[in-house]
């Protein structure tokens, strides 16, 4: 009632503004997939919404407009879901009111419960979210035998059905990983896994060849099969190269939501999903030249050419100067020149704002503070970016690391908060370590280095740190945030 209500509202007004549209509207094509009058509407507010996601992209390229673009994106989102509710007229109401507060109530549940360091996993699991929901969109309408070309939404579900359930298994894994679980953390394969996966990946793509008589009695086996792929594509992955892993499933999903927009002729699920599927390769191009890799290194690289790691012990063992807040206060005063290098443990400590403060207090004193920003910081592209925007650190202190590694032998007194894998010099020295040829802050290079974090353990890739262990580097142990609060408050004490 409510849908028709609407609906006829909606003609009206749509009729008062164009009657022209009107007898476009009595073609068979369109009483098949929409009501009358509703074509061009649905798509002229496809196109604004369109319109809105590549805008809500461009503004996510700098964090200055990075706010107004997720604003803009959103609008784009609510007037895609509104033309579809309101005028595409295929949608039944119970339905979708039932699915809304099922999803709202999960989403509210876990936007309340998940930490900000647990946003990867998060991110990870709504990109396999999205991936299986196209895949079930896609196998649900080919089942139903409802589309007017049915070879091409045959094809089109059979790719649905295989990138989104790739997408969906894969996306468990990368989560698992990402939550450092311990089923997941190490990389796993077995003898001749890729020509396992080559082999699962040319069925695949034969069954959605064969889905082109529009039967779907081949869409099941088939998301099978992709389900088991996606788990062997993903599991022999090591932690280090998981940015790269992330933004590829990211795109996948796209793909699968553009595939499934083919399937039921939805033009905003098409661009939607070719917007995020594009930016989602782009993505994994910037991660892969951040982890100096290939995609192909990233993807079938032989574990066997991970060597074992060093052992702490003698990487560590009688070389360790650990030092205090009031001493750390003592080697700032008078210096010119500090850099800030925040990591994962800035995230975990919640320490941007103390780190903040702690600038505050030096530039007071004259002295020029900047921050070196790696791109595979943290756990999730950006993420330094965002915590330190939090924290209203000034957008001109930010360095990238090819602008800031030149001057760290310029560099007074380094400050690293929670960073560990990003300023690894084994990743230019160890060619058999998992991050070997990552590109590194070079924060060796300056005069000092104070190293914040709790414990000698390693980062994400689980190897150790010999920098640690470097003449020029100090220990400061504890949480981030504490630590640097006991040194904001030696400084004012001083
Ligand atoms: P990591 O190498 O993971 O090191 C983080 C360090 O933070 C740990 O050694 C830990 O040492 C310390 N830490 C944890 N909690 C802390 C706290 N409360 N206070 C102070 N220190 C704390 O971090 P990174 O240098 O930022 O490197 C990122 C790693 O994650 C890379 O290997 C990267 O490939 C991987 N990764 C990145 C992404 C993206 S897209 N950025 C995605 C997935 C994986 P303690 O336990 O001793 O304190």
């Amino acid at each position: 009632m409510i849908h028709n209500w609407l609906h006829n509202t909606w003609q009206q007004i749509h009729l008062t503004a164009n009657p022209l549209v009107d007898s476009a509207a009595t073609t068979a094509a369109q009483q098949v997939t929409c009501p009358a009058g509703a074509s061009s509407m649905t798509n002229v507010g496809y196109l604004v919404a369109a319109v809105l996601f590549i805008l809500g992209i461009k503004g996510l390229t700098h964090p200055r407009t990075a706010v107004r673009g997720n604003q803009l994106g959103a609008v784009g989102m609510l007037i895609a879901v509104l033309v579809v509710l309101l005028v595409d007229g295929r949608v039944s109401w119970p339905l979708a009111i039932v699915g809304m507060l099922l999803g709202g109530t999960a989403g509210v549940w876990l936007a309340n419960r998940v930490q900000m360091t647990q946003m990867p996993q998060l991110v990870a699991l709504f990109n396999g979210f999205g991936g299986i929901a196209s895949a079930l969109v896609a196998g649900a309408e080919v089942l139903r035998g409802s589309a007017s070309d049915v070879a091409v939404a045959g094809v089109a579900a059979g790719l649905t059905g295989l990138i989104g359930s790739v997408t969906f298994s894969g996306s468990l894994v990368a989560a698992g990983k990402l939550h450092e679980l311990p089923q997941f953390k190490r990389p796993w394969s077995f003898p001749k896994q890729q020509w396992v996966s080559a082999a699962l990946l040319l069925i695949g793509l034969l069954l959605c060849w064969m889905m082109r008589d529009g039967s779907g009695t081949e869409f099941i086996p088939l998301v099978l099969l992709a389900l088991a792929l996606g788990v062997l594509l993903v599991t022999p992955i090591g932690g280090a190269d998981m940015p790269v892993v992330i933004a590829l499933l990211n795109s996948y999903s796209g793909l699968a939501a553009a595939a499934a927009g083919f399937v039921i002729g939805n033009n905003v699920l098409i661009i939607a999903g070719s917007l995020v599927g594009a930016s989602g390769l782009i993505l994994t191009n910037i991660m892969c030249r951040a982890m100096n890799r290939s995609l192909a290194h990233v993807l079938f690289a032989k574990l066997e050419a991970t060597g074992a790691a060093a052992d702490a012990d003698e990487v560590y063992s009688g070389k360790i100067k650990q030092t205090s807040a009031d001493e750390v206060a003592m080697l700032l005063d008078g210096v010119q020149r500090v850099v800030m290098v925040p990591g994962y443990g800035l995230a975990v400590a919640q320490a941007q704002h103390v780190v903040r403060e702690l600038a505050n207090l030096l530039e007071a004193a004259g002295v020029t503070v900047e921050y070196a920003i790696h791109p595979v910081a943290g756990r999730m592209p950006g993420h330094m970016n965002v915590l330190l925007a939090e924290a209203d650190v000034p957008y001109d202190q930010l360095k990238e690391m090819d602008e800031i590694n030149p001057t760290f032998a310029q560099c007074d007194v380094a400050i690293v908060i929670g960073a560990n894998d990003v300023v690894n010099p084994v990743a230019n020295t160890d060619p058999t370590s998992p991050i070997a040829g990552m590109p590194i802050l070079n924060v060796h290079e300056a005069r000092t280095v104070i190293m914040i974090k709790r414990s000698l353990s390693p980062g994400f890739a689980g190897i150790p740190n010999p920098l640690f262990a470097a003449d020029n580097c100090l220990m400061l142990f504890g949480d981030g945030k504490q630590a640097l609060m006991e040194l904001v408050s030696a400084l004012k004490d001083n």
